[in-house]
């Protein structure tokens, strides 16, 4: 485990703004896929388990749950650009339609390799939900078919994110700052 030197965390994004918005974004979805049999509603680990659960619950849609575990960061705050894979989904996705929801796209590494993972199982329609965009950041082109918030180039954490493993139980989005 690393150790990281002590830190304070500002609220950045109160817990009512996000409800508001994941049911602003649960409202889109709905909509976009309104005809489907049942949406495969994709939650990337373990940084989208928050989110995820709110996120379904504002469905109005027939869905199934499964996870991939994708991990770029570990104990780092610096992005390995290595994506593994350490758990795959459950079900296949042939002819299914997806929707993968992330709680932050940084570098673009994550999404980009879990995207080129997923639309080889020849989906019939995949989209992408991310809670949180940092497009200052960005190295790989690709980005999320809804988000909810664009955000500054700043270390945050809570709603599912960690700094080092830490802080994901936060119910608001706070953002890190060294003292
Ligand atoms: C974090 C975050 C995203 C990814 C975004 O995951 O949850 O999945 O990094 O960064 P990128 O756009 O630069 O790839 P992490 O690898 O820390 O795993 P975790 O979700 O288990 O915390
Ligand atoms: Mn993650
Ligand atoms: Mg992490």
């Amino acid at each position: 485990m690393t150790a990281h030197p002590p830190y304070v965390i500002d609220e950045m994004i109160s817990a009512k703004s996000i409800a508001a918005r994941v049911e602003a974004l649960a409202r889109d979805i709905s909509d976009h896929f309104a005809d489907t049999d049942k949406l495969v509603v994709v939650g990337l680990l373990r940084g989208s388990f928050v989110f995820i659960a709110d996120l379904v619950r504002e469905l109005d849609l027939p869905v199934e749950v499964d996870f991939i575990e994708a991990s770029s960061y570990g104990d780092s705050t610096v992005s390995s650009r290595e994506v593994r894979i350490l758990k795959d989904l459950r079900s296949g996705i042939e002819g299914r339609d997806v929707l993968v929801v992330e709680d932050i796209v940084d570098t673009g590494f994550t999404l980009h390799h879990v995207i080129g993972l997923l639309s080889a199982r020849d989906p019939a329609r995949l989209e992408v939900c991310a809670l949180l965009d940092k497009p200052a950041r960005r190295e790989v082109d690709i980005r999320a078919t809804w988000t909810g918030f664009e955000i500054p180039d700043e270390f945050v954490v809570g709603y599912g994110i960690d700094y080092g493993q830490r802080n994901r139980n936060l119910p608001h989005i706070g953002k890190v700052r060294f003292e």
